[in-house]
């Protein structure tokens, strides 16, 4: 069974940025300079937020953080996007998620300059990416295209079934696994929470996608020998023999699904590191210019 090291393929993506940022600076170009507004007090977000900022540093990227109130109004929200969007110091511009519930997430999204948009929230960059036009793609979904193509796993002609179908994972992980270039030309079959008879779907699979948000949804039954298994999940459990009182888990029963699988993501350090790393990316593309050419 072959580990897919998510942390291990992160540092190696940020080495290669970092050193890609010293050549830029050694030519005299411009440092790359992410942007992220954090809204309230979330602590998640808090901690997903102050990863990101930190990562900037070890690149060599400039980063801003703008805290703003939990009660800031959609307006004053809008308005900071749209400074942002015209300051030609900053590269790429992110707006942590979830808002507060009286703002609505679609307007700033919407608001977001597609040229800034590293997350690739917006729907210019969402429509680029299903076109195959170059375009910001979400981080999670590269991430897992990152850690397939790394890991050299053969795709051509596969079955791809993927679990789950938001926005941010889901939905653009079923387009990328089907488009005709490595790693995709897979036939896909995207599941849901209305599918019927899933393990049926599921245990054809060749590679399995699972982003349902469930702790250890998939069991061993439902899983083919020999196929490659990517989990998105992550969830704390209370764990008394631990120091931290957790252990953090996925939506896959690891130590099962392992056994047969030939391939796959543990949790931690499978997906999550590899989605600062794709932020990082997009920074850097966004600094250069590279993918609003046409
Ligand atoms: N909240 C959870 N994941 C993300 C992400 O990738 N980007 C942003 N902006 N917010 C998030």
């Amino acid at each position: 069974m072959l580990l897919i090291d998510g942390k291990k393929t992160s540092e190696e993506i940020e080495s290669e940025i970092a050193l890609r940022v010293s050549e830029i600076k050694q030519e005299g170009g411009k440092t790359p300079h992410l942007a992220a507004i954090l809204v309230g007090n979330d602590g998640a977000s808090q901690t997903y937020v102050g990863a990101k900022v930190k990562s900037c540093e070890q690149v060599g990227f400039e980063s801003t953080l703008v805290r703003l109130e939990e009660n800031v109004s959609e307006e004053e929200l809008l308005k900071v996007v749209a400074d942002i969007n015209e300051n030609p110091a900053i590269d790429g511009l992110i707006v942590q998620l979830p808002l507060p519930k009286h703002i609505s997430v679609e307007k700033v999204t919407n608001k977001i300059k597609p040229e800034k948009d590293v997350d690739g929230f917006t729907p210019a960059n969402v429509g680029r990416m299903t076109l195959g036009w170059p375009a910001y793609v979400a981080a999670t979904p590269y991430g897992i295209v990152e850690l397939l193509k790394r890991y050299k796993i053969e795709t051509s002609g596969k079955h791809c079934v993927v679990i789950g179908r938001s926005h941010i994972v889901g939905s653009p992980m079923s387009i990328l696994m089907a488009r005709n270039e490595y790693p995709g030309n897979c036939t896909v079959t995207l599941t849901h929470s209305r599918t019927q008879n899933l393990p049926e779907i599921t245990k054809t699979a060749d590679i399995l996608i699972v982003a349902i948000g469930k702790p250890e949804f998939v069991t061993a039954d439902m899983v083919k020998e020999g196929a490659t298994v990517i989990d998105v999940g992550i969830h704390r459990i209370a764990d008394a023999s631990k120091k931290s009182g957790f252990k953090l888990i996925g939506d896959v029963k690891f130590d099962e699904v392992s056994e047969k699988a030939s391939a796959i993501t543990p949790v931690p350090g499978g997906v999550g590191p590899m989605t600062i790393a794709s932020l990082l990316y997009n920074t850097l593309l966004a600094a250069e210019g590279k993918v609003y050419t046409k």
